[in-house]
Order: C-alpha cells, then structure tokens, then sequence
C-alpha cells in the first residue's frame, strides 16, 4: 500500500472558499464526475477538468449494473460489485433529485437463456454462486420469457433470472451528476490535461489553455492516463468496444438479456442496446461493418424480430483495460490520487469507487463499507516516475 499521505483536511477557510480548489479532479466521466460529487457532500472545495473526448468510456458505456454476470469468475470482484450495486439504488434517486432529471435506472434484472448444455451448466455455476453470495435467481420457463420477451425465438426453453442486476442510462447519469455538481457551484472546465506536477504544498495541473493548481488531485483519465505527464508509468490500455442500436423495441422486459456472445440491453423510449466487442487496437475508434453485423446477426438468432431491421446506431468506445483486469484506486503520491482502470465495470463501480477514494483525499478514515482492495492498489504496478 502506498504510503499514507498527510491528511487533506477542509479547513474551515478552504471550505467557505479559497484561491483555488481543494481537489482538482482530473476526468469528467462518470467515475471523476461521482467523486467530485462525494468530496463536495465531504465539504471539499472541489473542480472537475475534462476533454470531453471522443470514445471515453463513460458515455459509450452500456451502463449495465451487473454485479454477478459480469464478475462471477471471481467472488471477491462480485462481492465488491454488490456493495457498488447497492450505492447505485441510493444514488440513483439522489442523482435524479438532485439534477432534476431522469437517469432511467431499472431493476427489471438480467435474463440468461439457457442456449445449449454446455451454457446450462455456465448458468447452473453462476446461479450457484449468486445464491451463495445471498443473490436472488430464479429459473424462467418459456411462458413466462415470451410473456417478456415476445420476440424470443423458438428453441429457448428456459432461462436463469438474475433480479439483482440492474441498468441505467450512462449517459444520463453522467448529464445528471454534472448538473448536480453544477448547482452546487463547481466549475467543470473543459481541456485536456498534459501533466500534474506536485509541488510544495499543491499539485499543478496544466494543458492546452488550461493551468490550475490544487491541494490534491485525483486522476480518472480512463485510457488516456498514461497520456499525462507527472504519473507513474502505469499499464493501462485502451480496448475497444463496438456497440449498436436499434429502436422500436416494446418488450414488457425493460433490464438486460445475456448470452456468451452479446448483450441486449434496454433504454427508455424503446431503444436496444447491443454489445460489445473486445478488441485490443489500441486508440483506434473505427467501427467495422464485419463487427457491426456481427453482433446484429448475433442477436438476430436469438431475438429474430431483429433480423429485417437495421440498425440505427453503431458507436465504439475504449475501456480503460489493466493487465490484471482490476481497476487502479488509491494514492500515487502524497498528494495525486488515481480512479481509473475499471475495464468492463466502470459505471457498477463508480458510486464504490467515489466512496473509496474520498476519505483518502481528505486524510479521513476509511468508510468501513469501501475498503479498497489490495487489488486494487495502484501500487502493484509502480514503476519510477518519468
Ligand atoms: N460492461 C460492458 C462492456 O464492457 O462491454
């Protein structure tokens, strides 16, 4: 574990405003967005800069909160998933009042059809292993999936349901948390940051037309991390995801549907979500007809409905993927904190990671409801500073 910095507390000065920020945040996705909102209702002076990037994470996102189909290999990342799944269903609201908009958060679950024997066997694994992790499942019969799901094709006879898992619309809940920010009075500056300095007493942040100082600051570049000077050198790697969109779809079922080889996963006003590829081509946004079609053809064979239809949306967005597959949170140095890392669970793990980081930048105890995993100590990959 990195050494323990010396405490940022809010002074009382600092707190009813000063020449410049407690802590800078350095990525306005979502992660970046929810801590800046934590350190705030923690009484920090708080800013937030952001590019505003093409292919960020964040808002190519699937927005999936899915705590066990997404980590059931591992029990101590579900475990974790849990706990940020449960900040999700106290946020949400909070987000939504305090923005005055919807994030269209739901909790209708995640349905598995069981597709062959072999994915009988995956399903009856993680259903195990939701129930051993105090997970509600249930097992679908075919009257009750066509009941919310009419378009599914004939042949799927039974499915797991996972009600645990939830969803929301990334995009909006990012839209909601900086407006949120916004009426509290903090400044979201848009640039792209070349480097953090610390100095006696302050961290310097500087990019195109942007300079800024602060007590601390806390890095959540996604991929682009390792683009700032000042880090550590740190293994962070863009991987990219295709996604696409179809419209018109008017299930009953409004959560997400899971097979090995995609997602589909609902929004409001009947859009489709279709996800995702995994492809490790560094920071390349091009979208490929071969991937594209890939994943509607996928989806058609389970969902023929969408099978004459186009698509109307096809995007890509670049993960921040580690070589361990577990996010970077925690201290670089006394002053200079990083969340960022989060590969595939980056919007589950935003609320949990806010919560995380938080008492670390204001030198406050840990929450004892977020530790940080030693998985997760951006230590493990140290190397010299540049
Ligand atoms: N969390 C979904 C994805 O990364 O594709």
């Amino acid at each position: 574990m990195p050494a323990r910095r010396p405490a940022h507390p809010v002074s009382a000065a600092q707190a009813v405003g000063g020449p410049r920020p407690d802590v800078l945040v350095v990525g306005g996705g979502l992660i970046g967005l929810l801590i800046a909102r934590e350190l705030i209702h923690a009484g920090a002076r708080v800013e937030v800069v952001d590019d505003l990037r093409a292919g960020a994470a964040s808002p190519n996102a699937a927005g999936m909160i899915a705590p066990i189909a997404e980590s059931s290999a591992d029990i101590a990342f579900a475990k974790m998933a849990l706990v940020s799944r449960d900040l999700w269903t106290e946020l949400a609201p909070a987000l939504e009042q305090e923005s005055e908009t919807s994030i269209d958060y739901d909790r209708a679950g995640a349905i598995l059809p069981v597709l062959d024997e072999t994915g009988r066997k995956v399903l009856a694994g993680i259903r195990e292993q939701a129930e051993d992790l105090g997970e509600p499942t249930a097992e679908l019969d075919r009257a009750e999936l066509l009941r919310l799901v009419p378009d599914l094709r004939p042949g799927i006879e039974t499915a797991l349901a996972l009600p645990g898992e939830h969803r929301v619309d990334n995009r909006l809940a990012a839209e909601a948390a900086a407006a949120a920010l916004r009426r509290q009075g903090v400044i979201l500056h848009r640039a792209t940051i070349d480097s953090v300095v610390e100095e006696p007493g302050g961290v310097s942040v500087t990019g195109a037309g942007f300079a800024a100082a602060a007590d601390a600051v806390v890095v959540c570049g996604g991929a682009w991390t390792p683009e700032i000077h000042g880090l550590p050198t740190l293994p962070i790697r863009p991987v990219k995801g295709q996604m696409i969109g179809f419209d018109r779809v008017d299930w009953p079922f409004s959560g997400a549907i899971r097979t090995p080889s995609f997602y589909a996963v609902r929004r409001a006003g009947g859009r489709l979500l279709i996800g995702a590829s995994v492809e490790h081509t560094g920071f390349d946004l091009s979208l490929s007809d071969e991937v594209g079609n890939g994943l509607a053809s996928g989806a058609a064979e389970l969902l023929p409905a969408l099978r004459d239809r186009r698509p109307v949306e096809h995007w890509a967005g670049l993960r921040p993927g580690t070589p361990d597959g577990w996010p970077l949170v925690g201290a670089l140095t006394d002053r200079l904190y990083i969340a960022t890392g989060h590969f595939r669970n980056g919007i589950l793990l935003a609320p949990l990671t806010a919560r995380m980081i938080t008492p670390m930048v204001l030198g406050q105890a840990p929450d004892s409801t977020a530790p940080v995993p030693a998985a997760m100590q951006p230590g493990r990959f140290h190397q010299p500073a540049r």
